[in-house]
């Protein structure tokens, strides 16, 4: 069983996911804290998405791995190092989406992603997970919402983790990180013809899992 989890900034993918992931016995593969950890790999050594050399010099020497774990999120490693939390910081967002545009960041963690789901029942959650990733997923979901909505989302997570936020700042960013990510020549944010879409402003978690949990259901029934 593999289901691709498709959708813009804030929409909620990685909350959803993780809870398909538990009650399907799927591993999770957050496609996102992959771009962010070579970000991450980038700003240390002061380099930025402009100079493409240099990013392809990091992309060679970083090894980017996910471990699943049992308890808590999935841990964030590279080269080793668990950076689970340094990957989210703001700096780091706004480097992951610049990177992620440049071909030769995608080429190299596409191909690490699709080894991940090489005979293995995953839930992947990124941009192009039902379009270049895993054309072939047997679920595809598009999980949206509107920007006011994914903002207040972000500024929670936010100030839980004890930063201080401004919803205006936060929606303008989102904003911009949608209009990039959806632009960018190669494999943009799209919503493939055979992907359901979800639109979560007036649903709760519960309901948005129990609407992807029936799809699963439904395939797994086709199936046998
Ligand atoms: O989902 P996220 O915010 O952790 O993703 C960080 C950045 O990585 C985001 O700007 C878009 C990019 N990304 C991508 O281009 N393709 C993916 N499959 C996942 C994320």
């Amino acid at each position: 069983m593999k289901v691709a989890i498709d959708g813009p900034a804030g929409a909620g993918k990685s909350t959803v996911a993780r809870q398909i992931a538990s009650r399907f016995g799927l591993t999770y593969v957050d496609t996102g804290a992959m771009y962010r950890a070579l970000a991450l790999a980038c700003i240390r050594r002061g380099v930025g998405a402009d100079d493409v050399e240099r990013v392809a010099s990091v992309v060679e020497e970083a090894v980017v791995d996910l471990d699943g774990g049992t308890d808590g999120p999935p841990r964030v490693l590279l080269n080793g190092e668990d950076v689970t939390e340094a990957i989210r910081t703001p700096e780091v967002t706004r480097l992951a989406s610049p990177l992620s545009a440049l071909p030769v960041v995608r080429r190299a963690l596409v191909a690490r992603q699709r080894a991940i789901a090489q005979g293995r029942d995953v839930v992947m959650e990124g941009r192009d997970i039902a379009s270049v990733v895993l054309p072939d997923a047997d679920v595809k979901v598009y999980l949206t919402a509107s920007p006011s909505v994914r903002a207040a989302r972000r500024c929670r997570d936010l100030e839980a983790a004890g930063y201080q936020t401004d919803p205006v700042t936060v929606e303008r960013e989102i904003v911009e990180r949608d209009r990039r990510d959806s632009t960018r020549q190669d494999s943009p944010l799209v919503q493939t013809p055979d992907a359901v879409e979800i639109v979560s402003d007036d649903l709760t978690v519960e309901q948005v899992v129990d609407a992807i949990a029936r799809l699963i259901e439904q395939r797994l029934k086709d199936r046998a």
